[in-house]
């Protein structure tokens, strides 16, 4: 891709982005500008793989042909009005939580394309997922430039705006649902006499290898499960101790509340 990139933000989110592209071979470090408020003004960035950082996001937008807004969302409007008039006809990303489509296009010229996304936070270690949503003008070409950036750090999935804050419950926030279980499990092996880092390995692994089975496999998740019961067995009884505790439903509850929160955030903040 011969087009430059800013990112403005690089903290956790910005940061992990740079690494990934530059690692994964998306984008040389040439191509791509960073913005912070810490980095000098202007420098090539060794702790950002040699990016050129600067301090003035209206500067890197002018230089840029894609912006990715990776700030929090309570500073995204002070950002956009000082982007604004630079933005004409260029590809507008934003990993913002909660900030809309309806909400970026009212803030940025017309001629923008704007792509929401909503990533979680293993992109961290590059096995992410995250959902994009696009705006009025937004392109074929465009939605597989932006596919191609995000991807250098997990799946990414197309989805329809609606879909957004269910998504935000369920990948987003899923992580911190399967550190809970991953937590409990490694306690039930302590409770019963392992070593601590072992079962926690052990714990995080079985998530990690089921996981792969569902999606390597394609298999529906119940058959799966059916393949580890034996008649009279230890799974069976495991299982049956989960269902009578609501394991099913806790965790379907888990996703429509968060949902909920998200909606009710969205509102409060006005998007
Ligand atoms: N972390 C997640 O799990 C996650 C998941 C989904 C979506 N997101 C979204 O990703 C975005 C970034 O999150 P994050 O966790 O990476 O946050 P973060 O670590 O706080 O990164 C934001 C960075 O932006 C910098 N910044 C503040 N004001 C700025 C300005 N005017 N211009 C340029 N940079 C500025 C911050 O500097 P200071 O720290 O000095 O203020 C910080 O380094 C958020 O909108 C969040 O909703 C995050």
């Amino acid at each position: 891709m011969g087009k430059r990139l800013c990112i403005i933000g690089l903290g956790k989110m910005g940061s992990t982005l740079v690494k990934g592209l530059v690692q994964s071979g998306t984008l040389e470090s040439d191509k791509i500008i960073g913005t912070d408020i810490f980095v000098n003004d202007v420098e090539k960035n060794p702790d950002f793989c040699n990016i050129t950082t600067m301090n003035n996001n209206a500067k890197a937008v002018e230089l840029s042909d894609i912006v990715l807004l990776a700030v929090k969302p309570q500073i995204i409007n002070k950002v956009l009005e000082e982007i604004r008039t630079l933005c004409d006809g260029k590809i507008v990303i934003s990993i913002a939580a909660g900030i809309t489509l309806g909400h970026l296009e009212k803030a940025l010229p017309t001629s923008c394309r704007i792509i929401r996304a909503m990533p979680n936070t293993p992109v961290l270690v590059r096995e992410g997922v995250i959902a994009i949503c696009s705006g009025k003008n937004v392109t074929e070409e465009d939605l597989t430039i932006v596919k191609g950036i995000l991807e250098s750090v997990g799946t990414v999935f197309v989805v329809e705006e609606e879909m957004m804050d269910t998504i935000t419950a369920l990948s987003g926030s899923g992580p911190a649902y399967v550190y809970i279980m991953i937590e409990a499990l490694s306690d039930g092996g302590v409770l019963m006499g392992l070593p601590r880092a072992l079962s926690t390995e052990l714990a995080a692994r079985t998530l990690v290898g089921a996981a792969k089975m569902v999606l390597e496999s394609g298999k529906h998740p119940g058959e799966l499960k059916d393949m580890v019961t034996s008649p009279g067995g230890t799974a069976i009884r495991g299982i049956e101790n989960l269902e009578s505790h609501g394991i099913r439903g806790i965790l379907m509850d888990a996703v429509k509340e968060a949902t909920k929160r998200a909606r009710e955030l969205n509102s409060q903040r006005g998007v």
